[in-house]
């Protein structure tokens, strides 16, 4: 996959970074660091360095085809552009790389060999070679792709696909001498190579090892690290001395125990869908609609650019979650042997603490990301974690702008080793898939508990681990693999947390609860407001993303505990806790160090450019004034019962309920009690809310009418008779998460085999239907609303107008269907440009109906001639219209001119008309209740009521499709929207545009 991945094109907009030679390779060099290089080196890239006939990967062509076609089941932001990136990139053919001039050689370091008879050994003897190959890939096609985000020309050569003879590069770059000896290493090493088009400073060649220092090579200098290195021969190797099935963490000091520290009532865990994810939930617009803008396409990754070169890698990884199972060749292993088989193999790729436990059915979430119900497969769990990175996030903030890549870099990481892991037990005949960021079907935070990875903290869902801290991501690979399991931890954790509340004085968003523990879903956890943090996350604007509470952790290694001696005191002297606590603090740890921040404050622009962000960095030291008491916290959470349905679709949320549901939770003891006692009304249930809201529909075919319309036909995917339709009506289609868009139905309404919609490319619109035209291909599965019907055809009319204008000639085709079957009159005009532009053409010639219609070409001098064709009214007749703004327009004033009542005139708007640029005064909504809620001019009234944590449906947000009407009771209002009729408007208000009339004025609405 990753040599898929390692050549694509450019962003055309090239960013704004500094010009020098120098500050751009120690900055490439310090992010091969930060991805874990043991060495990297830069060079030029001479002619003799290229190979005359590439190195192929033989092995990619059936993973690009999958790449191209498969449709991924992920709700994670922005997958589908991801994956629609991927597929452009993997089609766009490799331009030769004579052109680049430069070299950035990675060097990555063997671990010792496996000796024979140490667990494991079968697994990962002779493996070495493979082992660098991809683990200096996985930097290389990152940083490939960084380089090519930033706008040059890059490309990654690994061991097993290449453009350049790596070894002469290596010696050209100073990582070994010319008899391709590394310092330190020897010939134990991999290398991969990224070349070029940006203009580096370049190192000098090394002179032969005979000739290098001992005293630095060998010697003391380097055992003791006197050059105040991050490496030292004492510690280089944590394996040196330890069997790879241990880790390179002392796990085996610390205290197990039969139950997690924290009270879990495992028959009565709730299990709630995948849809809950609050960043998933940001996409649908649930949390408003600044959140889904943040989350669009995944933009709060995005708008860093070295994270988002790791979210592409992450994206394509998702294909390899999961795979075809092996015959078994061996009847079930020894569970323990297993278990240290693959402890070895995962602690030997370089994973940095696994942990292994049964995986109890309240693990999984109840549905997965369609919605569709999870009967749990595997009964066993592998929990790994992968460090976020010390040096750089001492360097960090935390919410800077690194904050997002260090949590990219670890997923990235789980995701490939995972992925191997998964497939070694698949390759033994058993079944195992891993679980990503990008697509996981079971809770993390429980797996990690139960195998002996960490305790609750007050972080939340946030385990920690007691050499990590919380500075951690996890994965988990799920299994029916017999394994022996690990047992909880306990290293005082709870104890020191109930002393210290540093993650909650720092979190910039207020999230983390200064309270105590409380029961959610069945947990006990400091439940912190998972809402506060998403939206910190999403929208903060001096950086992307956040980590401020880990950063700031005193478990952090960079905090009080690197030191043993504290370390050992808080695990074993729970006293000592508030003592060590506001020591950490008065040592200032968690502060910046700015001698590691090697990363550019530079930002995605609306030009498809980074550059430095507008806004003040989120850079600051500790807080350390600041005291927070739960009682002037206000927070929300949302259990079980106020959880979403499963399906993709909006769900708005409603904070009002969620602060409410934050003050009913119970204490772990309260909650005993009263499961005691009998009662159970306290234990939080899952049930799912409502019927679902859409249906899955199949893509059965794409035509391209003209260069900008497409038309979609749908089936249904297990054959059967999809629901009935009125013509006029449309579907709400779910082009991704953060895009639903309503698209008129064009088909027969009698024949219910499929549905049919057009849809116009909108080049300068918001984007849906880009991203529509680029990733619904055929085959894929959508979802859509049932058809709904705003734009009822009245079939007892005597006579029927149908008036289409360009791509508004879909709902009159399912029109005219209908008058045709019900034999009534009617006549179809469809204006167009020129026949070039119009859709349906063919079709509507070869219509039974085709002679009453008729068609009006401006290219041709066709133009409709509006008057001649509404000047006779009849009684009983009806028109309807669909078009642009000045069509329409121009039909109903022919209409009205012509004497046609209000009453037999309709029309549909399929976009926003031009506005003039109208000023917004701040005015007040008074509710039934009495309150009042203020509308800044710079939102709307449903973003006010959403702020106020009144959940309004918002669909269009643009006044066109209704949904966020209510009932007006007083109040002049200034009508925006394109929905509502002139009497409608007296007595009703559309909330996603309209506003008071005058500046100031009360509008008093039925909310
Ligand atoms: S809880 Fe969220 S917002 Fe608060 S510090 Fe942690 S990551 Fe940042
Ligand atoms: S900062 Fe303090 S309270 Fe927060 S998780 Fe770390 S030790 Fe616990
Ligand atoms: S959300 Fe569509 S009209 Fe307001």
């Amino acid at each position: 996959m990753l040599d898929i991945l390692r050549s694509g094109p450019a962003n055309p907009a090239r960013a704004t970074i500094p010009n020098c030679p120098t500050e751009r390779a120690q900055h490439l060099k310090s992010f091969a660091y930060f991805c874990d290089a043991d060495m990297a080196g830069i060079c030029q890239l001479p002619a003799h360095a290229l190979r005359d006939v590439a190195l192929e990967n033989p092995g990619i062509g059936p993973l690009v085809q999958r790449l191209r076609t498969e449709q991924t089941k992920s709700l994670a932001a922005g997958i589908d552009q991801t994956m629609a990136d991927l597929r452009d990139q993997v089609s766009a053919p490799a331009a030769p790389i004579t052109n680049h001039s430069h070299a950035l050689v990675l060097l990555y370091a063997n671990p010792r060999a496996p000796e024979k008879g140490e667990p494991g050994y079968d697994w990962i003897a002779n493996s070495a070679r493979q082992r660098a190959c991809f683990r200096s890939a996985e930097t290389a096609v990152v940083l490939a792709e960084y380089l090519r985000v930033l706008g040059f020309e890059a490309r990654a050569h690994t061991g097993a696909a290449s453009d350049v003879v790596m070894a002469r590069l290596a010696v050209a770059a100073g990582l070994v001498d010319a008899d391709l000896q590394a310092p330190w290493l020897g010939e134990n090493y991999g290398l991969a190579v990224v070349t070029t088009t940006m203009q580096l400073a370049c190192d000098q060649p090394l002179a032969p090892m005979t000739m290098q220092p001992r005293f630095w090579l060998h010697g003391a200098g380097w055992q003791l690290g006197l050059a105040g290195s991050a490496k030292a021969g004492h510690s280089a190797d944590p394996y040196a001395k330890r069997p790879f099935a241990m880790g390179p963490h002392p796990f085996e000091t610390l205290k197990r125990v039969d139950h997690p520290t924290t009270y879990i009532d495992a028959p009565n865990v709730a299990r709630v869908p995948k849809r809950t994810d609050m960043f998933a939930r940001a996409q649908f617009g649930d949390m408003g609609r600044k959140l889904q803008k943040g989350a669009a396409g995944g933009r709060y990754v995005r708008k860093q650019a070295p994270a988002l070169a790791q979210r592409r890698a992450l994206g394509a990884f998702v294909l390899l979650q999961d795979g075809p199972i092996a015959t078994k060749a061996q009847p079930p292993h020894d569970p323990a042997q297993i278990a240290a088989n693959v402890k070895a193999a995962s602690y030997y790729l370089g994973l940095d603490a696994v942990g292994l436990s049964h995986c109890p059915e309240w693990a999984w979430y109840s549905h997965d990301a369609l919605g569709q119900p999870i009967t749990p497969p595997h009964d066993h769990a592998i929990s790994m974690i992968v460090d976020q990175g010390y040096e750089t996030m001492e360097g960090a903030s935390g919410d800077d702008w690194i904050s997002v890549a260090q949590s990219m870099r670890a997923y990235l990481r789980f995701s490939i080793l995972g992925a191997v892991i998964a497939a070694q037990i698949r390759n033994l005949g058993y079944s195992a898939r891993a679980h990503t960021v990008m697509d996981g079907e079971v809770l993390q935070p429980p797996l990690l508990l139960l195998s002996g990875l960490g305790e609750v903290s007050r972080i939340g869902e946030v385990i920690l681990n007691p050499f990590l801290g919380p500075r951690l991501k996890s994965g988990v690979i799920t299994t029916d693999l017999p394994l022996a399991h690990d047992k909880p931890i306990d290293f005082g954790l709870q104890a020191f947390c109930e002393a210290c509340n540093k993650c909650a004085r720092e979190c910039p968003s207020g999230a983390i609860t200064a309270g105590p523990k409380r029961m959610f879903n069945g947990y006990e956890i400091w439940k912190s407001d998972s809402q506060k943090c998403a939206t910190y996350r999403i929208t903060t604007e001096g950086g992307a993303m956040c980590g401020r509470c880990m950063k700031t952790c005193p478990w952090n290694l960079e905090g009080l505990f690197a030191e043993r001696p504290f370390r050992w005191a808080a695990m074993h002297v729970p006293k000592a806790a508030p003592l060590l606590a506001r020591l950490d603090d008065a040592l200032g740890k968690g502060g910046l160090n700015d001698t590691k921040k090697w990363w550019w404050d530079i930002a995605l622009q609306d030009n498809g450019a980074y550059a430095p962000a507008s806004a003040p960095v989120n850079r600051r030291g500790l807080q350390k004034d600041l005291v927070v008491t739960p009682q002037q916290q206000t927070m929300a959470v949302y259990p079980a019962p106020l959880a979403p349905w499963p399906w993709p679709y909006p769900f708005p949320m409603d904070r009002e309920a969620g602060i409410k549901a934050f003050e009913s939770l119970i204490s772990a003891d309260d909650y005993r009690a009263k499961s005691a006692a009998g009662e159970t009304a306290h234990i939080h249930r899952y049930q799912v809310p409502g019927t679902a809201p859409v249906v899955q529909l199949a893509l059965a075919d794409v035509q391209q009418m003209t260069p900008k319309i497409t038309k979609y036909t749908f089936t249904s995917p297990d054959g059967t008779a999809l629901p009935a339709w009125q013509a006029g009506a449309h579907l709400d289609v779910v082009i991704t998460p953060e895009f639903l868009r309503q698209y008129s139905m064009s088909g027969d309404p009698a024949n219910r085999d499929i549905y049919e919609i057009a849809v116009l490319r909108e080049d300068a619109g918001r984007g849906g239907s880009k991203m529509l035209q680029r990733i619904f291909t055929p085959g894929r599965r959508v979802f859509a609303s049932r058809p709904v019907n705003h734009f009822p055809l009245h079939e007892e009319a005597s006579h029927s107008l149908l008036m289409a204008g360009g791509i508004g000639v879909t709902p009159m085709i399912a029109f005219a269907h209908r008058l045709h079957a019900l034999g009534r009159s009617f006549q179809l005009h469809y204006s167009c440009a020129s026949p070039e532009d119009a859709g349906f053409l063919a079709e509507l010639q070869a219509q039974p109906w085709a002679e009453y219609v008729q068609f009006h070409f401006s290219s041709l001098g066709q133009r409709a001639d509006l008057a001649a064709i509404l000047a006779s009214y009849q009684a009983g007749a009806h028109m309807y219209t669909c078009g642009s703004d000045r069509y329409m327009q121009a039909v109903m004033q022919a209409a009205r001119q012509a004497g046609w009542p209000e009453d037999a005139l309709h029309l549909e708007y399929f976009s926003v008309p031009e506005q003039p640029a109208q000023e917004n005064h701040p005015f007040t909504l008074r509710l039934l209740d009495g309150r009042e809620i203020s509308v800044s001019a710079d939102e709307s009234a449903a973003d006010a009521l959403e702020r106020a944590g009144i959940g309004v449906d918002v669909k269009c947000a643009d006044g066109i499709c209704g949904v966020c009407q209510c009932t007006l009771r007083a109040g002049a209002v200034q009508h925006r929207d394109f929905v509502l009729s002139q009497a409608q408007r007296e007595t009703r208000i559309i909330l996603c545009c309209s506003r008071a009339a005058q500046p100031g004025g009360v509008l008093d609405i039925t909310l």
